[in-house]
């Protein structure tokens, strides 16, 4: 097909039995907007130009995704599905092909669209995008005379008891050629069971006007799924999901069960990654050959170098992680660490804006924000950045080789020289040696004369 492409995408209607102040297509799946979902999969088939038509819910619609490049179309009133394609149509030239999608049906594949626009032989022709279901209760139906060509669709609440027996249903995708959908959705008229004008009424003025009707019908009952309320947007999740786990077990990662992971985003893997069971991975996230998750993890913006181990229950945002590091169970890193190779990161260890060089290990119950950590650095249970004075945030350094006793304070701005020792329990307020102990500790005494008291 060699005709521009026009994508119209319906995204106005209300979405009541959502029962949700936010409009219905902008409910997420699998981290991205039902309509964002449809406006991706439109921008696989390189189109001209992407249209969509919002409505309930106003504005909000395009501010959220104005990052987008589409035309935003407001239909003011819902008065059907054709009048809404019709708000879409003007200046798009006579010589386009116009493909009606809608922003609440999202797990289309794009190859089922590009197989829907090249039915037909050339001519002037409607494609429809069909669907045989065991229970067709509430979708329009396909009508057919007895040389099975299709002749026209009615709506459930106008069908009659035999029409109501047809299991063969509109999807409501569809692909017409713009002069002559123009025409048609001029002479749409609202004289049905629900006052709206149908776009599914073109169907049999293509008849009349002698073009054929193809229809075609996807290869999974999901891709033409529609989201009506939050069971239906629950239940397209999981098959999302699980679409998404068959594509990483293909790609060779081991998952423990692929019914209990999520991917929010982009998940790109080396060879060998292991992945346990609930873990969540949000926006892009990348591991390298051998990494291996732990269960109940959450990893969001991160990239891991090969063969690092994440160990249950461990949290990491924004964060580079090198190569052969460890960390967990139980840890959080938080946005702008840098972790370098063999790092070891333990349990109860909160890491924020910190850079940690090769080899350092901070193992547990301690706070290290706005630091860069040098070398082989050890750091000791319990030990503290106080990085924050109530205003202001200040830099804590701490140089190659150093040893931190456990729970120590760090009093930043302070620096920790290289190979440096600070004695356990120090409050550390000035920057310290190289290769010397410093330590702050108060006396230890023992008082000769002290007794227990007893209760009286
Ligand atoms: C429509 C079809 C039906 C099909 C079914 C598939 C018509 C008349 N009927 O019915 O044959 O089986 O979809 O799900 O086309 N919308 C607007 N503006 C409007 C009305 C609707 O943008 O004025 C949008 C909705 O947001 C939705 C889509 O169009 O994304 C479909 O509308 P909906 O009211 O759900 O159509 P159905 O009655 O389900
Ligand atoms: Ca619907």
């Amino acid at each position: 097909m060699n005709k521009d492409l026009f994508v119209v995408i319906l995204a106005a209607g209300k979405g009541t039995r959502m029962r949700s102040s936010l409009p219905k297509v902008l409910h997420p799946l699998a981290g991205y907007s039902l309509l964002e979902h449809v406006i991706h999969t439109a921008f696989s088939l390189k189109p001209k130009e992407i249209r969509v038509v919002y409505g309930h819910g106003g504005e909000i619609v395009p501010e959220t995704l104005s990052h987008l490049d589409v035309k935003w179309v407001k239909q003011e009133e819902q008065l059907g599905t054709g009048h809404a394609v019709k708000q879409a149509l003007p200046d798009i030239p006579d010589e386009a092909e116009v493909l009606v999608l809608y922003g609440d049906v999202p797990l289309t594949y794009p190859s089922t669209l590009s197989e829907l626009i090249k039915t037909g032989n050339g001519s002037a022709h409607i494609a429809l995008l069909t669907a045989v279901l065991d229970n067709p209760m509430g979708y329009g139906r396909i009508i057919r005379n007895q040389k099975q060509d299709v002749t026209h669709i009615v709506e459930q609440k106008d069908a009659n008891d035999a029409e109501l027996l047809v299991n063969e249903v509109n999807t409501g995708i569809l692909s017409a050629p713009s002069d002559y959908l123009n025409k048609w959705l001029n002479n749409l008229s609202n004289n049905n069971a629900q006052g709206e004008y149908y776009l599914t009424d073109i169907i049999s003025m293509a008849v009349q006007d002698g073009l054929s009707v193809d229809t075609h019908s996807a290869e999974n009952e999901y891709e033409m799924l529609g989201v009506n309320d939050k069971l239906q947007l629950a239940n397209l999740e999981r098959q999302y999901q699980l679409l998404q786990a068959e594509n990483l077990m293909r790609e060779g990662v081991t998952l423990r069960d692929p019914a209990r992971i999520d991917v929010r985003g982009t998940l790109s893997v080396g060879q060998d990654v292991v992945i346990d069971v609930n873990c969540l991975f949000e926006g892009d996230v990348s591991l390298g050959e051998g990494v291996s998750i732990g269960p109940n993890c959450v990893l969001k913006d991160v990239s891991v170098s090969s063969g690092t181990v994440i160990k249950a229950n461990s949290v990491l945002e924004n964060a580079r992680i090198g190569a052969g590091c460890h960390i967990g169970p139980f840890a959080r890193i938080r946005p702008e660490t840098e972790l370098a190779d063999h790092v070891h990161i333990g349990n109860f260890v909160e890491i924020k804006k910190a850079i940690v060089s090769e080899g350092s290990k901070i193992n547990h119950l301690s706070y290290v924000g706005d630091a860069k950590v040098g070398k082989c650095v050890n750091i000791g249970a319990g030990t503290i950045t106080c990085n924050y004075d109530g205003a202001n945030k200040y830099l804590t350094e701490i140089g190659d080789n150093a040893f931190i006793g456990s729970d120590s304070q760090l009093v930043a701005p302070v620096k920790v020289g290289a190979g440096a020792t600070i004695g356990a329990g120090s409050t550390i307020t000035k920057d310290t040696a190289d290769d010397k102990l410093t330590l702050s500790r108060s006396k230890q005494i023992t008082l000769e004369n002290w007794t227990r008291p007893t209760k009286k």
